[in-house]
């Protein structure tokens, strides 16, 4: 009788621990705006452009090493997210192509509020360093490229000079991202950078065992970027969410490419998210541009990749080439000769841009199973300043990439899912400022 009470007993905790989780949501989710606004110029997103340069610095040498740093008003998407106990909002920038999150982490000073003000540790119970003998802060750590030192303090030391040749440091720490008093996530290793000023942090969220997503175990998320132009006085909001969209019902999804071990050459980038991109349509014709084009090849050049944190989109040369050719038979009269903005774009117009997105008509990126991103002959170019409008499309080799990158301004008024768990992307069009 006893032996069948313990066993009873046993069975009900058991079915308690089984249902919990699921009433309890036991993974992170929500929804939080997102803005399509320009950098402040000491984001810690700068930083990015430098470790990748590290990466990739390899792998660049048949273009030299001439990496154009950014667009002076380079365009991110920025979520104010909680993080600490109590929790301190903080701006980070949403960005699939890194691995590690950052947040400005210094003491506060009186003026300041949030969510500009930077992260103050010692304001937060949950805040902890990580010490020099954590694997991480070995140099050399296959899948991290951030050099790490231990400081004199016995602490996880970074350090790394910005494009510009301006240093930035911090350490390694660990931090809980805190949304209500019933979702929080396990203290998360993040960078915690000590430079003064006030700027946003960097949300890494590639597919790298360190990224925001994997570390908090969020098995997928997706964000819609609200429509922008230079005359927005106020940021128009679009949206992000962690975990289940409701929207999700209405997406098109494409696969996300996955590669044997033995694709990881210097050009590759393995943590990102890798799509079978099939080709391009301008005006409705498909251009005459080889698939393979689009896929890595045996160096790892030519990989497609969806990123959230490229402004512009950039293709290899021999499908730039192709976009271009058209883009000149369309409406070369109206071309800007000899003009480039920001050392990438150099299909650039003055003049009404109504007329010339009418001249050159819809644009298309093309995945292998039929789905489309369609880019409205309205949106097909953007303002570079001065009333001169730009195809916004760059070769890769501008920016010292071998890869194909569809850039953020080419997913405006869309929703983008990325779902780790079934290893796809989905898109569904949408208004995304009424997302919010
Ligand atoms: C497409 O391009 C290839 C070479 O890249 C060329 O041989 C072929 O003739 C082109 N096809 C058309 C229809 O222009």
């Amino acid at each position: 009788m006893a032996s069948y009470t313990f066993l009873s007993l046993l069975l009900f905790s058991l079915l308690l621990s089984t249902f919990h989780p699921s009433l309890q949501q036991n993974t992170l989710h929500g929804s939080f705006p997102l803005t399509s606004a320009p950098l402040s110029d000491t984001s810690a997103f700068k930083a990015r452009y430098l470790s990748t340069l590290a990466a990739k610095k390899a792998a660049a040498a048949p273009f030299g090493y001439n990496f154009h740093s950014s667009f002076k008003y380079s365009m991110a998407l920025i979520v104010s997210l909680p993080i600490g106990t109590p929790p301190q909002t903080q701006k980070m920038v949403v960005d699939t192509g890194s691995q590690l999150s950052w947040i400005q982490c210094h003491r506060k000073s009186p003026r300041q509020q949030p969510p500009q003000a930077p992260f103050d540790p010692s304001l937060s119970s949950s805040f902890s360093v990580l010490p020099c003998n954590h694997p991480l802060c070995k140099p050399r750590i296959p899948d991290f490229t951030l050099p790490t030192t231990c400081d004199q303090n016995r602490l996880c030391h970074y350090s790394y000079f910005y494009a510009d040749g301006t240093l930035a440091e911090g350490n390694l720490v660990r931090e809980k991202f805190t949304f209500s008093i019933s979702q929080s996530t396990p203290p998360l290793i993040l960078g915690c950078a000590t430079d003064s000023g006030e700027a946003e942090g960097i949300l890494g969220m590639n597919l790298g065992r360190l990224s925001f997503i994997s570390q908090a175990k969020v098995p997928k998320f997706s964000y819609c970027v609200p429509l922008r132009t230079r005359r927005n006085t106020v940021s128009p909001t679009g949206g992000f969410y962690l975990g289940h969209n409701p929207n999700s019902n209405t997406f098109k999804y494409i696969k996300l490419l996955t590669f044997p071990k033995s694709q990881q050459t210097p050009n590759f980038d393995p943590l990102a998210y890798t799509v079978g991109l099939a080709g391009i349509k301008i005006g409705g014709k498909k251009l005459n541009i080889s698939a393979a084009v689009f896929h890595p090849d045996a160096t790892g050049s030519g990989q497609a990749m969806i990123d959230s944190g490229t402004q512009y989109t950039f293709l290899v040369d021999a499908a730039y080439a192709r976009v271009r050719e058209e883009v000149v038979r369309l409406a070369g009269p109206k071309l800007k000769k000899g003009y480039v903005y920001g050392g990438s774009l150099d299909m650039c117009f003055d003049g009404d841009a109504a007329e010339i997105g009418r001249s050159i008509g819809d644009m298309a990126f093309e995945f292998d199973n039929g789905a489309e991103i369609v880019i409205n002959k309205e949106r097909i170019l953007d303002e570079v300043g001065d009333g001169v409008h730009c195809v916004a499309i760059g070769r890769s080799e501008s920016l010292g990439v071998a890869s194909n990158i569809i850039g953020n301004f080419h997913q405006q008024n869309l929703w983008v899912e990325f779902d780790m768990n079934n290893r796809q992307i989905g898109f569904g069009a949408a208004d995304c400022s009424k997302s919010a």
